[in-house]
């Protein structure tokens, strides 16, 4: 598999990394998931040289770590592994708020590092920005986990160019996790730009708008399924937004590959200093997926793709409003 430099100053990873969330959380819980599925999935991408895990320690509430860390006892890879931090749980699975105080951030690295059994995290980043404290000292408590050898990179989330700027003036962020698909185009505005001019390598996440551009969703979603609640998925925006996915479908159909396969390409196009995460599940999408590495796009290629999906296309937020006053915009 082709290799990315994440950031100026990163690390060289695969072109792609694997998404684990869904594993644990978010379209099920931890007790729906296929456990065995799963880490036949981790598997099978760590065997196809994905060398880019992505957690959080809130997926699943500590689940996901723990099954990251059981599927690479069974296999001699070494992936890097990007652990996100600070949105804290309650016992039934209910978010019951933030924290990335300096103090809470060396604790949640604790708990993550035991839970992977490891003695390092590779990449390191709050979740999201905690409105209550300065960036500078959420960052600052990571550049002394990395002064102490217990982080290998600082990263961000969901940061605004403002945030990003303030965080890289402390330490040098290596990259940032961030929404960007053909249906989720705000990173375009000033997010990249900005990153680019940083040196700061883009974790492009969603980059399926949360499968919906494979063309799979039909509505039937679980009440346990976060999408059920997500304005994207719901009522007339999901009936506009299945339109434009039959679009994509159609272009699909010209380069003889499958929607997913098209969406992910279109992402890997957009520069080398973009990394997007594939976030199956399950070996059969994950194999559909890898074949969007071979899918070459012209200029004229990615303009009519492109063109076809301006921003504002998709209809409805990418979130709930709550979590919407969160995430970049
Ligand atoms: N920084 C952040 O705030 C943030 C937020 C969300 C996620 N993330 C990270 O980004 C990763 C990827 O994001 P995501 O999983 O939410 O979004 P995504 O990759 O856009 O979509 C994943 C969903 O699409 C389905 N899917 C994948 N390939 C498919 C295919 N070929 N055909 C049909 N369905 C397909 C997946 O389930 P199946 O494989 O079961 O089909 C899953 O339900 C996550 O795992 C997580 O690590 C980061």
């Amino acid at each position: 598999m082709h290799q990315r430099k994440l950031g100026i100053n990163g690390p060289l990873v695969s072109e792609v990394g694997l998404g684990c969330m869904g594993m644990s959380d978010f379209y099920g819980t931890k007790e729906t998931r296929d456990r065995a599925e799963s880490l036949r999935t981790i598997q099978m991408a760590l065997e196809a040289g994905i060398s880019l895990l992505n957690t959080g320690d809130f997926y699943g509430i500590g689940h996901n770590e723990l099954l990251i860390a059981e599927a690479l006892k069974t296999i001699s890879a070494k992936p890097l592994i990007s652990v996100k931090f600070g949105a804290m749980r309650n016992p039934s699975g209910g978010f019951i708020g933030y924290d990335a105080r300096p103090s809470a951030v060396k604790n949640f690295a604790a708990y993550s590092l035991t839970r992977l059994g490891m003695e390092v995290i590779d990449i390191y980043q709050p979740s999201r920005v905690d409105p209550t404290i300065p960036i500078e000292e959420t960052v600052g408590a990571i550049s002394e986990l990395i002064q102490e050898g217990k982080v290998r990179y600082l990263g961000l989330s969901e940061a605004s160019p403002e945030n990003i700027r303030r965080a890289h003036k402390v330490h040098p962020v290596t990259a940032l996790e961030i929404e960007y698909s053909l249906a989720t185009r705000l990173i375009e505005k000033e997010i990249l730009s900005t990153a680019r001019e940083l040196g700061i390598g883009i974790v492009a996440y969603g980059v399926l708008s949360r499968g919906l551009l494979s063309g799979s969703i039909n509505g039937s979603l679980q009440d346990e399924d976060f999408r059920s609640h997500s304005p994207r998925f719901m009522g007339k925006n999901l009936e506009s937004n299945l339109e434009r996915v039959n679009v994509l479908q159609e272009l699909a159909k010209e380069k003889n590959c499958t929607p997913a396969q098209l969406a992910i390409a279109w992402v890997l196009h957009q520069g080398n200093d973009i990394v997007p995460l594939i976030g199956s599940t399950r070996t059969s999408s994950l194999k559909e997926n890898l074949g969007s590495l071979s899918i070459k796009l012209s200029p004229d290629d990615l303009k009519r793709i492109g063109d076809s999906f301006p921003d504002g296309t998709f209809q409805g937020e990418r979130y709930p409003a709550f979590q919407m006053q969160t995430v970049a915009k």
